[in-house]
C-alpha cells in the first residue's frame, strides 16, 4: 500500500516505500542455488577464501556461503573511496583487510552490486597491493547493465537489471532498507522527501 505525502519515508512497513519489487525473496534464494553450485564446483579442492564488503554484501553472503559446502575461510573489509578535487578517479580506502585469511588463498570478493565498477575494481587493486592472494574474484547479486568508466565484470552475477536505484536484501538507501527481503525500487516520491 502507498503511503500519503505525510508518512513518506516514515510508515511502519518500510516495504511500502517500493514502487515495485524486482525478485522475492524465493527467487533470490533460487538463484543462489544455482549460483552457489557453479562456486562450489569452480573451487573445489582449493583454499577458499570469500571476503565480504561491508555492509551491502552482508545478507547476500549470509544466504549464499550456507549453500557452499566447502571448507571456505570468511573475511570482511570495508570500502571508503574519497573522490577528491576534480579528478573523479577516485582513492579507495580498504579497512579491515586480515592477510592471514587472503595470502596464499583464492578469494571471493562479494558486493551488493556492480553499477559503476570503482568499488569492485579499488578494493581488488587494493588488495593485490597489500597482501598476496593466488587469484581473486568476484562475484556480485546484481549487476548494472550500463557504460562503466572503468573496466570490470563480476565473475558470478545473480541478476543483471536496468540502471535504476534499488535497495533491500542489504542494499541500503541512507543506511534504510537493507532488511528487506526483496530487492526493489524505491518509490520516486520517497527519494524525493529525502532530498528535502
Ligand atoms: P560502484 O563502486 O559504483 O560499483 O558502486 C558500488 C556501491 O555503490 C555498492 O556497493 C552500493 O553500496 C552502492 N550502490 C550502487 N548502486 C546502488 C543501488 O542501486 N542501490 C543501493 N546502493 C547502490
Ligand atoms: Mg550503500
Amino acid at each position: 500500500m502507498r503511503g500519503g505525502a505525510g508518512d513518506v519515508a516514515t510508515g511502519a512497513d518500510p516495504l511500502d516505500d517500493l514502487d515495485r519489487v524486482l525478485f522475492h525473496e524465493g527467487e533470490i534464494h533460487r538463484r543462489l542455488d544455482e549460483l552457489a553450485e557453479r562456486i562450489t564446483a569452480d573451487f573445489r579442492g582449493k583454499p577458499l577464501t570469500v571476503l565480504a564488503i561491508l555492509n551491502g554484501s552482508l545478507v547476500f553472503m549470509a544466504d549464499l556461503l550456507r549453500r557452499i559446502p566447502l571448507p571456505l575461510q570468511l573475511g570482511c573489509v570495508s570500502a571508503a573511496s574519497y573522490h577528491g578535487g576534480v579528478e573523479s578517479s577516485g582513492v579507495l580506502e580498504l579497512g579491515g583487510l586480515d592477510r592471514r585469511v587472503v595470502d596464499g588463498r583464492h578469494v571471493l570478493l562479494l558486493d551488493d552490486i556492480l553499477d559503476s565498477g570503482l568499488t569492485l575494481s579499488g578494493v581488488a587493486g587494493r588488495i593485490r597491493e597489500e597482501s598476496d592472494p593466488l587469484e581473486i574474484r568476484s562475484c556480485v547479486l546484481l549487476a548494472k547493465r550500463k557504460e562503466r568508466p572503468v573496466e570490470v565484470a563480476a565473475d558470478y552475477v545473480a541478476f543483471e537489471i536496468r540502471d535504476e536505484f534499488v535497495v533491500g536484501y542489504g542494499l541500503d538507501f541512507a543506511e534504510r532498507y537493507r532488511n528487506l527481503p526483496c530487492v526493489g525500487v524505491l518509490r520516486a516520491d520517497v527519494i524525493a522527501a529525502a532530498g528535502r
